[in-house]
């Protein structure tokens, strides 16, 4: 028998609203459930007036200490001997600097650690949640912005490709990214182009060839980036069917970022109604939906009858249906995650 205590890191409270432990449980039970091959028991813990997450399982710590380092909140492991708590060093996928993810501060931003979670707890509704893992999962987000989820995919070692329609986010995110990899001196290539098909002109292409080492570079191990500045409604001819196991965004919340987009959306029902087609042909079987949403402007039943009105199978059960948590006042955010058959 196991018995590990994660500590969650203290920054978590202030992004979930005092809700951090009762999320990352539930994260954990999610992944635990599909990554590990025994039943594994999460429950919070007090140990000496400091809140922990007690993970607990048959058999020797073995998969274990990778999910747990790898939930979106963890800040330090322990085991448990008696009395005592011997420090399990964290082994944490990070291909590439964390500065990748934490240096854009922008107002709008999708937080970090809650991308994190809406993309593992999708990649582990798929067929196939050991990409989450292995790192070869080809993940989508449709509605990109400044580009949170692609520089977390890329830190986690996958493909990964967005979309977004406003202009000035798909300018900032280039901006950003080119500057970054060429400060950490990371062989890459950036191509930028105009998007057209059949002679209409559909908005612009940014490509992005990156490797965290130069021998990985030249033997053509690479990482592909792709962001699309166009509008996710119309993707035809832009992305190949069946290419991609996880589509993960963070709906318009219908208040005000000062995106324009953003402002037209007071509602993502109809913009998601218009928009799920693209982004099901796209996904392959087996794939999974993840999306994470303001329940003040979209209500969790509405969406659960939209993603099944086309084809996808919402997920219920421990986990799945305890991810709401109130950001602020304007925004009581949830994860809906749903999976294509
Ligand atoms: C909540 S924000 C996502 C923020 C992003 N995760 C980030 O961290 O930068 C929602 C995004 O959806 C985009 N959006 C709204 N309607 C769209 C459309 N029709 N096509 C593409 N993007 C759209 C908005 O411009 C906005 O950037």
């Amino acid at each position: 028998m196991t018995e590990l205590l994660l500590m969650i890191a203290p920054s978590a409270n202030r992004v979930y609203a005092g809700a951090a432990r009762a999320l990352v449980a539930a994260e954990a039970r999610v992944l635990t459930g599909v990554l590990c091959d025994r039943p594994v028991e999460v429950e919070p813990a007090d140990l000496a007036g400091v809140e922990y997450l007690a993970v607990s399982a048959d058999g020797d710590a073995g998969e274990l200490v990778d999910v747990l380092s790898n939930l979106s909140a963890s800040a330090a492991l322990f085991e448990r001997e008696g009395e005592l708590l011997r420090p399990v060093p964290l082994r944490r996928r990070e291909i590439y600097p964390s500065d990748l993810v934490t240096i854009p501060k922008y107002s709008g931003k999708t937080n970090e650690q809650w991308t994190r979670l809406v993309l593992g707890v999708t990649a582990a509704a798929t067929a196939r949640p050991q990409r989450w893992t292995d790192g070869s999962l080809d993940v989508l987000d449709p509605m990109c912005g400044r580009g949170t989820t692609l520089n977390l995919a890329l830190s986690l070692g996958y493909d990964v490709t967005g979309v977004e329609i406003d202009r000035k986010d798909h300018e900032a995110y280039a901006a950003f990214i080119k500057t970054w990899m060429r400060t950490h001196r990371y062989k890459h290539t950036v191509q930028e182009s105009a998007l057209r098909t059949d002679g209409r002109m559909r908005g612009r292409r940014l490509q992005i060839e990156i490797a965290a080492s130069k021998e990985s570079f030249r033997a053509g191990e690479v990482q592909h980036v792709e962001y699309l500045n166009t509008d996710t409604r119309d993707l035809d001819g832009l992305l190949r069917a069946r290419s991609v196991d996880v589509v993960v965004a963070d709906a318009p919340y219908g208040v005000q970022h000062g995106s324009q987009a953003d402002e037209l959306a007071r509602s993502p029902l109809e913009l998601l109604d218009q928009a799920l087609p693209g982004w099901v042909r796209v996904l392959r079987g087996g794939g999974a939906v993840g999306l994470s949403y303001n329940r003040h402007v979209a209500p969790r039943d509405a969406l659960d009858q939209l993603l099944t009105e086309h084809g996808l199978q919402v997920r219920t059960g421990p986990g799945y249906d305890d991810l709401r948590h109130r950001v602020d006042a304007s925004i009581d955010r949830d994860l809906i995650v749903a999976t294509k058959p």
